[in-house]
């Protein structure tokens, strides 16, 4: 139930066949923008993209992993021919790896691969899109950092860390790329009900640690976990015209819970 906000705008998101990113593209659909998007499995992308046509959208399939840099230059060629502009990118794909730093779960490996995925493709596919938005003098580049950027629980550094890289690769790009009437910002979510917060397969909102804590005590002040259509309805926001004086900011969307201590 759009109300027009993105009408002929184009967007590209990363990681759409799943969870928040998925959210985001939906959302973005309904206000009226064209939407790539991008992850991995492509029978997933198969099925958002034909639920935002069946609700009178337009989306497009780009089924590659985004450290593959000649294939991501490629889609974006191709998301140029098809669409004739980009107006948003969304970094959004994520991978985690859970394990301490005396664990051998926290590899070099892992760390590596965590790096490239979240923090070195976020910083390639913004300087992919950059010039195009560039030329028109209008872009917004939304990157999905985490609320364990600032406030780690531990177990996930590498994670971590690329989520503190994109606050700052954002903050820079902001500066650099101001001139352009290109808005960088980030969201920072909290604890989002999406496939990722399934660990060791349990989804660990819906724990009784979770519930007993972060609900029943109110540790999250809104008391439930969030939703990927939280973290889209801010995402629209900071596409659209309404956010025009915005930039280089960090919004954390977790219901409160980084007010508490
Ligand atoms: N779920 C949460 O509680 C939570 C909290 C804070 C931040 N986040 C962030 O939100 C974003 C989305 O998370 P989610 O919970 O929806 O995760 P998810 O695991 O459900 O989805 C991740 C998406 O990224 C895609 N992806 C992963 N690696 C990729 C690659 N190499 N190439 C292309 N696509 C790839 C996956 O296919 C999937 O579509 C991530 O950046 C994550 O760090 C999530």
């Amino acid at each position: 139930m759009g109300r027009g906000l993105l009408e002929g705008r184009v967007a590209l998101v990363t990681g759409a066949s799943q969870g928040i990113g998925e959210g985001i593209a939906r959302e973005y659909a309904a206000e009226g923008a064209m939407v790539a998007l991008i992850a991995r499995n492509e029978e997933n992308l198969c099925r958002v993209a034909a639920e935002i046509e069946t609700a009178g959208g337009k989306a497009g399939v780009y089924a590659f992993d985004i450290t593959d840099y000649d294939r991501y230059r490629a889609a974006v060629d191709d998301i140029l021919k098809r669409w004739g502009h980009i107006d948003i990118l969304v970094n959004n794909a994520a991978v985690v790896w859970y394990g301490t730093i005396l664990e051998e779960a926290d590899s070099i490996e892992r760390w590596r691969r965590t790096m490239a995925v979240n923090l070195e493709a976020t910083w390639y596919g913004s300087k992919l899109v950059a010039p195009h938005m560039a030329k028109q003098q209008w872009g917004r580049i939304i990157s999905i950092s985490s609320i364990q950027a600032m406030t780690p629980s531990g177990g996930a550094g590498a994670y971590c860390a690329t989520k503190g890289g994109i606050i700052s690769i954002t903050k820079s790009m902001a500066v650099e790329l101001a001139p352009y009437n290109i808005l960088c910002n980030v969201i920072a979510p909290g604890f989002i009900r999406t496939p990722m917060s399934i660990i060791d397969g349990v989804d660990e909102t819906t724990t009784d640690w979770f519930l007993n804590y972060y609900v029943g005590m109110r540790k999250i002040p809104l008391a439930r976990a969030g939703l990927p259509e939280d973290v889209a309805g801010t995402a629209v926001f900071l596409a659209s015209d309404y956010c025009r004086y915005l930039t280089g900011q960090v919004i954390v969307v977790d219901g409160g819970l980084s007010s508490t201590f």
